[in-house]
C-alpha cells in the first residue's frame, strides 16, 4: 500500500512541469525560478536584462535543473512570440505561466507623463495580459495548469505613483476574468500581493524609509525574495488545485490593518 504521507508531498512535486517566469533575472523572479527549478520544473526565464538572465541560467543549469534563458520585453507581442517558440522548441510543452515582471514609478498624479504612465501600465498589465493570451492555448494542450500573476499590496490598497497603483489593481481584476475564462480548460489563475519586499526594486530607499516601511509590519521586517517564490512554487503544484481566482497577500501582515499597528505602538 503506497504511503499516504509521501502521496501528499507528492502534490507539491513539479517534475514533468514547464515553467515559464517574466522578470527572472533578479529580485523575485530569480528566487521563483529557482523554487520551481527545486521541485523539479523545467524553467524558461525570461527578462529584459540578457547578462543577469544568461548568468542565472547558467548557475541553475550547473545545479542539474533544466533551465534555458530567452531575453524579450513583456510589453511587446513579437517577443511574446519569440518566448513561445522558446519553451515550446527547448522544453516541448508549458504548464506554469509567472507574470512577474514588473517596473515602478515615483512621481505622483500632478508630476507623472503620459510616457511614465504608459510604460508602467504596459509592462506591469499588457505584459501580463499579452502573456496569458499567447501562452494559455498551450497550457489548455497542456492538459491545463497555473498562471501566477505577480500584482502587489498596491493592487489591494494603493501605492503613491498612480500608474503602478492601476496597473496592479488592473492586473488584479484581469485575474479573475482569466480564471473565468480559462477554469474549464483546467488553468489555474490567481494573484499575488507582495509587500515590502527586500528585492533591487527597493534599492531606491533610504536606510529611514526603509526602518520607516518595516515598522508599519506586523513581523517588524521586509519579505525575502525566496518567500515569493515559495508561495508561486505552491500555486503553480497540484497542491494548490482547487485554488483560483484568488488574491493572495504575502506582505508581513502590511494590510491586515491600521489599527493592528497603532496597537503594536502602544505596547
Ligand atoms: N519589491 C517589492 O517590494 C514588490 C512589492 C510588491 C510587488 N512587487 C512586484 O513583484 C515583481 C518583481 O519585483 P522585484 O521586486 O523582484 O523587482 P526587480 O526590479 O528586482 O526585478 C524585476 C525584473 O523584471 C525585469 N523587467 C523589467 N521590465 C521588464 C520587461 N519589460 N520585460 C521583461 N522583464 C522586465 C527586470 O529586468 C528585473 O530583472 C514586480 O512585478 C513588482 O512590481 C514588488
Amino acid at each position: 500500500m503506497p504511503d499516504p504521507g509521501r502521496r501528499i508531498l507528492e502534490r507539491t512535486s513539479l517534475d514533468g512541469k514547464v515553467a515559464v517566469v517574466t522578470g527572472a533575472a533578479r529580485g523575485m523572479g530569480a528566487e521563483q525560478a529557482r523554487s520551481l527549478a527545486a521541485r523539479g520544473s523545467a524553467v524558461l526565464l525570461v527578462d529584459v536584462d540578457a547578462d543577469r538572465g544568461r548568468a542565472l541560467a547558467a548557475e541553475l543549469e550547473e545545479h542539474g535543473s533544466a533551465v534555458a534563458f530567452t531575453p524579450a520585453d513583456v510589453s511587446d507581442p513579437a517577443h511574446w512570440q519569440t518566448v513561445r517558440r522558446a519553451v515550446l522548441d527547448r522544453f516541448g510543452a508549458v504548464h506554469v505561466l509567472v507574470n512577474n515582471a514588473g517596473v515602478v514609478g515615483h512621481r505622483r498624479i500632478g508630476k507623472i507623463s503620459r510616457a511614465d504612465w504608459q510604460r508602467v501600465m504596459d509592462v506591469n498589465l499588457k505584459g501580463a495580459f499579452l502573456g496569458m493570451k499567447t501562452l494559455a492555448p498551450d497550457l489548455r494542450d497542456a492538459g491545463g495548469g497555473s498562471i501566477v500573476n505577480v500584482s502587489s499590496v498596491a493592487g489591494l490598497d494603493q501605492h503613491p505613483d498612480p500608474s503602478y497603483t492601476a496597473s496592479k489593481w488592473g492586473l488584479r481584476g484581469l485575474t479573475k476574468t482569466a480564471a473565468q475564462e480559462f477554469g474549464p480548460w483546467r488553468i489555474r489563475v490567481n494573484s499575488i500581493h507582495p509587500g515590502y519586499m527586500d528585492t533591487p526594486m527597493n534599492d531606491f530607499a533610504s536606510p529611514e524609509l526603509r526602518a520607516a516601511k518595516a515598522s508599519l509590519l506586523p513581523l517588524g521586517r521586509p519579505g525575502e525574495a525566496w518567500e515569493a517564490g515559495e508561495l508561486v512554487a505552491f500555486l503553480a503544484s497540484d497542491a494548490a488545485a482547487f485554488i483560483t481566482g484568488a488574491e493572495i497577500a504575502i506582505d508581513g501582515g502590511w494590510t491586515s490593518g491600521a489599527q493592528a499597528t497603532e496597537a503594536r505602538r502602544m505596547h
